[in-house]
């Protein structure tokens, strides 16, 4: 066994490459320990986040209520598997159906089983209420989409890599330019059971459709019988400057799938909202999870929950996030191409490979990742406040100019 206490940051690297596969290409920053926006690594240099690990700490790392809630509920019981009940699901269904107006919720763990979650529903439904033929059901999903990395879902990613060499890949999708309603009113027919849609595409670079497109495919969705689903995992929950993007449009859609901030970065929780007409279609033995829906994420969302609330983060993310994007455009740089985003979901759009950026910026003590080769993403929890904003774009400042 290794003796952690004398390893510095090379020595993790070097075990984290020889041990680890090769399935992500993090910068070298080694995390010891988070509170709120602030991170420290293993020599005690400090940094402000602004990936909030994408988007999973809204509330900020380690925010004493949900921590409260998660040590009490972990002393407690963690996990019964949905063979027997427990006392805090009850209450995470009753919050979430207080908190969004549906009727019903289904709990599962990553956000990709939840997108999984939501293709099965509208399949289940596309048979079974709107009497599509058996297999015959279609997705309509957008192009430049993210919804995780199982197989089904890279077999309708329009990015090579996430699909090459996995295949046999799963059909029943059909892939629409993102924003364009008429190829989306093209792309529907009679066997048509959904279309999945983020709301605003994040992992794409975060941008934001047309106004009025979501409203227009929602009106499109109810005069065809199609469900319209919104994909808010990583949108969702404050980010966008609501508490759910889809609100921008005035839109209710049919499923809406959350997860990242539903633990605010404890536990992996995801969840599928919809009502009884759609989730209804679930009869015991149709899905689940060991983990889905156990007590210890339960307590966990419901302080997640409950703190986005309290803290009013949706407004504060809305209010600061057009502070921190003025900001940005005060910095003179022939690279930026453009500036665009909602909330505290910022995305500067370079000329150049945004990489050089993200690990300038770091020396500078400001952690973001690049999405998509040219974009510098800028995603910090929503608990930053206006001094850490201009904290932050002195150095965003400083690493522009020496780049020029
Ligand atoms: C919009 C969206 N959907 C789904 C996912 C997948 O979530 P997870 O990584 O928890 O499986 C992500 C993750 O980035 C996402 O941004």
């Amino acid at each position: 066994m290794e003796h952690e206490a004398f390893m510095n940051a090379r020595e993790y690297i070097e075990l984290e490459e020889r041990y680890g596969a090769h399935n992500y290409h993090p910068l070298d920053v080694v995390i010891r320990e988070a509170r709120g926006v602030w991170v420290t690594d293993v020599e005690g240099n400090r940094y402000l986040d602004c990936l909030a690990a994408y988007s999973a700490v809204n509330q900020g790392h380690c925010h004493p209520k949900i921590l409260e809630a998660f040590m009490a509920q972990a002393h407690r019981v963690t996990l019964t598997s949905r063979a027997f009940r427990n006392d805090q699901l009850p209450l995470l269904y009753k919050d979430l159906h207080d908190i969004t107006g549906y009727d019903m919720a289904l709990p599962m763990n990553s956000g990709a089983e939840a997108v999984e979650t939501a293709i099965k529903a509208a399949r289940k439904w596309g048979y079974t209420v709107k009497g599509i033929p058996r297999d015959k059901a279609e997705i309509i999903c957008a192009a430049d989409n993210f919804h995780g990395r199982t197989v089904t879902i890279v077999s309708f990613s329009t990015e090579e890599q996430y699909r090459d060499g996995f295949g046999p890949l799963t059909p029943g999708f059909r892939i629409v330019p993102f924003g364009d309603i008429d190829a989306l009113r093209e792309a529907i027919t009679p066997n048509t059971a959904a279309f999945l849609v983020e709301p605003i595409q994040g992992e794409a670079g975060i941008i934001v459709p047309p106004d009025g497109y979501l409203h227009e495919a929602w009106e499109l969705c109810k005069q065809r019988n199609v469900l319209l689903v919104c994909d808010e995992i990583q949108s969702g929950l404050g980010r966008s400057g609501r508490m759910f993007a889809f609100e921008y449009e005035n839109v209710r859609p049919d499923m809406v799938v959350i997860g990242k901030a539903l633990s605010g970065g404890f536990y992996p929780v995801s969840a599928v909202l919809a009502d009884r007409s759609v989730l209804g279609v679930f009869k015991p033995g149709d899905h689940g999870s060991t983990f889905g829906g156990n007590p210890l994420a339960a307590a966990v969302a419901r302080a997640a929950l409950a703190v986005l609330i309290e803290e009013g983060l949706p407004a504060r993310s809305e209010e600061l996030g057009a502070y921190f994007m003025d900001r940005l455009r005060s910095i003179p740089s022939r690279h930026i191409v453009k500036i665009r985003g909602r909330g505290l979901w910022i995305g500067v759009v370079l000329d150049t490979p945004a990489r050089p950026y993200c690990e300038d910026l770091m020396k500078q003590g400001i952690l973001c990742k690049e999405t998509h080769e040219n974009v510098i993403r800028f995603a910090p929890p929503l608990v930053i406040t206006r001094e850490e904003i201009d904290w932050a774009v002195e150095r965003i400042r400083t690493v522009f100019l020496t780049r020029e």
